[in-house]
């Protein structure tokens, strides 16, 4: 079939080198949402340029689905690291991701102060088939998952691993509560658009994929943070991982 395989970025420096991969395209804009038509090798893609955060991932995804219908989405980019072991190029091949934004707090009265590591995680739930499903996490489809493995020896700048990302409209750099989400929950890095992508991804029943490339780690000792070079490291990766979803799906 001639349905594209769709790759997301947030950022031009996570989009740009998919670009010059496809060499000549056709570019498509709808409010602040711009989409690039055309083929890697001879694979039809659609490289879309979401915007930063959880509501532009959103809305550009939901955009995406019903003016392309693509037969998958790989949402890819740069991320923070969590996981001590994560340093910065490494890249994540996220088989779960959840809304680490998405939580309630316990009563405290007046005076009792802010107690974040008491905070507790929601459920995201949604509507399918007018049934109401809760996510405790969203999974990347295992087919899919496969696939980006299959395409983790052409990565040279670091090591590819299974793991686990959280998305929320928050940049964390305090090193206990960074700490606290890997030890609680198990994240292996954070970002601001994963989980969005997935929910509606996962409301339309579109097969989804989270590559993420480490850009800064306030946890690993790497002292450098370079998002411009993990974004084209990223996005040259994930040419790689459309070779291969084409080749095994
Ligand atoms: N925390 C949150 N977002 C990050 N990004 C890279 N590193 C981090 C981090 N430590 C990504 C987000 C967003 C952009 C600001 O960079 O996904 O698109």
């Amino acid at each position: 079939d001639d349905q594209p395989i769709a790759v997301q970025g947030a950022m031009d420096v996570e989009v740009s080198a998919l670009l010059k991969q496809m060499g000549s395209y056709r570019t498509e804009t709808y409010g602040s949402y711009t989409y690039y038509i055309g083929f890697i090798d001879s694979v039809p893609v659609v490289v879309s340029r979401t915007e930063v955060g959880m509501v532009n991932a959103a809305a550009s995804t939901t955009l995406l689905i019903e003016k392309y219908h693509p037969k998958a989405i790989v949402n890819q980019g740069t991320a923070g690291g969590h996981d001590p072991n994560l340093h910065v190029f490494d890249t994540v091949v996220g088989t779960k991701v959840m809304n680490i934004g998405n939580y309630r707090t316990e009563r405290l009265a007046d005076g009792q102060g802010i107690k974040p590591e008491t905070w507790i995680f929601q459920e995201t739930s949604i509507r399918e088939h007018d049934q109401e499903t809760s996510y405790e996490t969203f999974s990347s489809d295992p087919e899919l998952v496969k696939a980006a493995l299959s395409a983790a020896p052409s990565y040279k700048h670091g090591k590819v691993t299974e793991g686990f990302i959280g998305s929320a409209d928050v940049w964390n750099r305090e090193v206990d509560r960074i700490q606290w989400f890997h030890d609680k929950l198990g994240t292996s890095a954070e970002e601001m658009e994963a989980a969005a992508v997935a929910q509606v991804a996962q409301a339309f029943h579109v097969p989804y994929l989270s590559l993420r490339t480490i850009s800064n780690s306030e946890v690993s000792g790497d002292t450098i943070e370079d998002l411009t070079t993990a974004g084209q490291y990223g996005a040259e990766f994930a040419v790689e991982v459309v070779k291969a979803i084409d080749q095994q799906i």
